[in-house]
């Protein structure tokens, strides 16, 4: 069942143009000149309820401000969004109680007050039935170790905890989506570790629909299902992330540790990448050759030591769909 649909959603900006020289400040007051940037433009897409989605896409590509329209922070400027049955921008507060939003660059909460005030407030704000907030509070006190920071303003917070407290926040209410926009932003490794357990689980249990945009691909990896890239306001790919790497490129790396110093190694079908002392690092095609073929035709004629085969990194694919996306948009661009 669709939750969020979206239909050619477009938003640009109006950028005032600065006038420069004399008596620019006064002109600039009167200016009635703009330029417009494009952040968002034209983009369609359907969400079901319990979908797990990545959007993901290079700085300035129009994620954010996606997200701010499907949460009614911003007014798109043409197309159509609907989000569990809301027009975001006209029914924002409706929508608010339906609906948790993570910023990992800037906290929601109140900057100076203890965690567990702000949390108190905005049980009062979405007027949450104190049995859910209680239970809310005791789940979150076990998965998040909420207890441990409750009484540190957030000011005072790491950004680890900060985002544990955003977290708990947005979900205080139980809305049946999330949307998270880069929530694991300077975040070290164990704590992204929890997070996307954590993330994984409210999905599972929940059937929350979640939202996620992220520069790590390792967070879409082991969440999302789904992967949407956005590019310069268009979407340029949307599909499932199981499969990507098969989809986009067939080839894998061997890697091969020799028992003891030999001089060539060559290998048919097989393209040495490295070689850095007793190890080689051969690029194959899948579709054209296996694994186990390559290590049946090395194995007579070199000592081995140990094998492996390393998968493509996601970035990777990632970066190939940037590029494709980009060769087709070169006629426009020639003039550069
Ligand atoms: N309020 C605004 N006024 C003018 N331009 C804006 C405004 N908000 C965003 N933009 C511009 O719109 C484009 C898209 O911005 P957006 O914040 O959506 O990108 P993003 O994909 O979230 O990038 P990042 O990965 O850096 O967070 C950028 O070029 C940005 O400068
Ligand atoms: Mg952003």
């Amino acid at each position: 069942m669709t939750i969020i649909q979206v239909r050619d959603l477009r938003k640009h900006f109006k950028i005032p143009v600065r006038k420069e020289g004399r008596l620019a400040a006064v002109r600039n007051l009167f200016a009635r000149e703009h330029t417009l940037k494009v952040a968002v433009d034209g983009i369609s897409f359907n969400i079901d309820r319990g979908e797990m989605v990545g959007y993901v896409g290079p700085n300035g590509a129009g994620k954010s401000t996606t997200i701010k329209m499907l949460t009614g922070i911003l007014v798109p400027s043409a197309g159509e969004v609907v989000v569990n049955g809301l027009v975001p921008h006209r029914d924002r507060m409706r929508l608010a109680h339906r609906i948790g939003v993570v910023f990992g660059q800037k906290s929601q909460l109140w900057w100076d007050v203890p965690v567990i005030e702000s949390l108190r407030l905005l049980k009062e704000i979405y007027k949450i039935p104190a049995n859910i907030y209680k239970a809310n509070i005791e789940l979150f006190n076990d998965l998040l170790d909420l207890h441990k920071f409750q009484n540190t303003p957030v000011r005072q917070l790491s950004l680890g905890q900060r985002m544990r407290s955003d977290l708990v926040a947005a979900l205080l209410h139980n809305p049946e989506i999330l949307f998270l926009d880069e929530p694991t932003i300077g975040v070290d490794v164990v704590a992204k570790d929890r997070f996307r357990t954590f993330i994984r689980n409210l999905n599972q249990e929940r059937q929350t629909t979640i939202i996620l945009t992220t520069h790590d691909m390792s967070d879409i990896e082991k969440v999302c299902a789904r992967m949407m890239i956005i590019d310069e306001g268009t979407i340029i790919y949307d599909g499932q992330v199981a499969g990507m790497k098969e989809r986009f490129t067939p080839y894998r790396v061997l890697v091969v540790d020799f028992a003891d110093g030999i001089g060539k190694v060559e290998i048919d079908q097989a393209e040495l990448l490295k070689r850095e002392g007793q190890r080689a690092r051969f690029r194959f095609n899948r579709q054209k050759v296996s694994a186990s073929e390559l290590i049946t035709r090395l194995a007579p004629k070199y000592r081995v030591k140990d094998i492996g085969v390393e998968e493509p990194e996601i970035e990777a694919i990632v970066r190939e769909i940037y590029l494709r996306s980009a060769d087709n948009k070169l006629p426009d661009s020639t003039e550069l």
